[in-house]
């Protein structure tokens, strides 16, 4: 039996206006150093390019991380008791979280949590096909929405999912924050944890900047986006996709490049770039396991076990409460 989405407006994308969107883009562009925030780049063609970006052959996190869950799912199901919450902090597709699913009849429900409203329809009418016993409860709206769970459930033991490396995203001072707000909404559950690993950099820059251009085309898209929801005027040819690793910072960077001097315009402003001026759009932080442990720690939690592949590329880790 499902019931139905919890969330404020039940399975709609949130508004632009909502969202904040035109305000962090005036704000991100007028800065002297340009950045948009990579929240964004998720409308619905994006979601579907980042699908496309987990399917090219450079990039390798999320088949290496499906391969570490196969491998760990009896492991993570043989600790979690009956009647458990699973809870996804931006389940996407969920595809990934089936590998899981399958090994775990004991949940007493699963709760999915997504931006796009239309990616949890999806999910929920698929995951409804395969795993019909299932109770699936999406919420629309960003990780830290607060979880309004239905009353026979407030009390069940909670298991958070946080697959992806998605917290790669995050500056650590930050990912610390959202570990410990994850702490509080498991109130005491453990949290599995994708989190991308240091690596050669012939593997981990191509893996951004992908031969197809997919990589290239999901960072355009934000630009796109700003055109049709913002009445921007980018000129999608005028600028280029570019990533780089920062290793002072032990980042992967996407930037969109200037080709030329020209200006920019929307909501009533004008920006100008100058040739080779870059709009900063993505972090994507690679860690080290002791520096993963630290932020982890830092947060109120403690890493409690550590599944990765034989080349270290990956690794799942399950944090616990103190
Ligand atoms: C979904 C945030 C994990 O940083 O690897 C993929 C997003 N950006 N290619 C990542 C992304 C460019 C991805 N995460």
């Amino acid at each position: 039996m499902n019931h139905h989405v919890m969330a404020k407006r039940a399975g709609t994308e949130p508004a632009a206006s909502e969202s904040g969107f035109a305000e962090a883009v005036i704000e991100g562009l007028s800065a002297d150093t340009k950045t948009l925030p990579c929240r964004f780049f998720y409308d619905a063609i994006g979601s579907e390019l980042f699908e496309q970006i987990t399917q090219v052959p450079e990039y390798y996190p999320t088949r290496t991380e499906a391969a570490l869950l196969e491998r760990s799912a009896t492991g993570i199901s043989a600790r979690t008791r009956a009647g458990t919450v699973l809870i996804e902090f931006g389940s996407g597709s969920s595809r990934k979280t089936e590998i899981l699913l399958a090994q775990m009849p004991q949940l007493a429900a699963y709760v999915p949590i997504d931006v796009s409203g239309d990616a949890l329809r999806e999910a929920q009418a698929r995951l409804a096909q395969r795993f019909p016993a299932l109770d699936v409860l999406p919420v629309v709206g960003d990780f830290g929405a607060d979880l309004h769970l239905p009353r026979h459930l407030a009390h069940a033991p909670r298991l958070g999912f946080f697959p992806g490396s998605t917290i790669g995203n995050l500056v650590p001072a930050h990912a610390q924050e959202l570990l410990a707000q994850m702490g509080r909404q498991l109130d005491g559950g453990r949290l599995i944890v994708g989190v991308d690993l240091r690596k050669d950099l012939a593997v981990l820059v191509p893996a951004y900047n992908d031969a197809a251009g997919v990589t290239a085309a999901f960072n355009l898209n934000l630009l796109t986006r700003i055109n049709r929801e913002l009445g921007g005027d980018f000129d999608l040819r005028a600028f280029r996709h570019d990533a780089v690793w920062n290793g002072d910072e032990g980042r992967i960077e996407m930037h969109l490049v200037s080709r030329k001097r020209q200006d920019v315009h929307l909501l009533g402003h004008v920006f100008a770039f100058t040739e080779g001026e870059r709009i900063h759009t993505e972090n994507s932080y690679k860690y080290s396991l002791e520096g993963f442990r630290r932020v982890a720690e830092g947060a109120g939690w403690r890493v409690t076990s550590v599944w990765t592949d034989e080349r270290q590329w990956f690794s799942l880790q399950e944090l616990s409460r103190g």
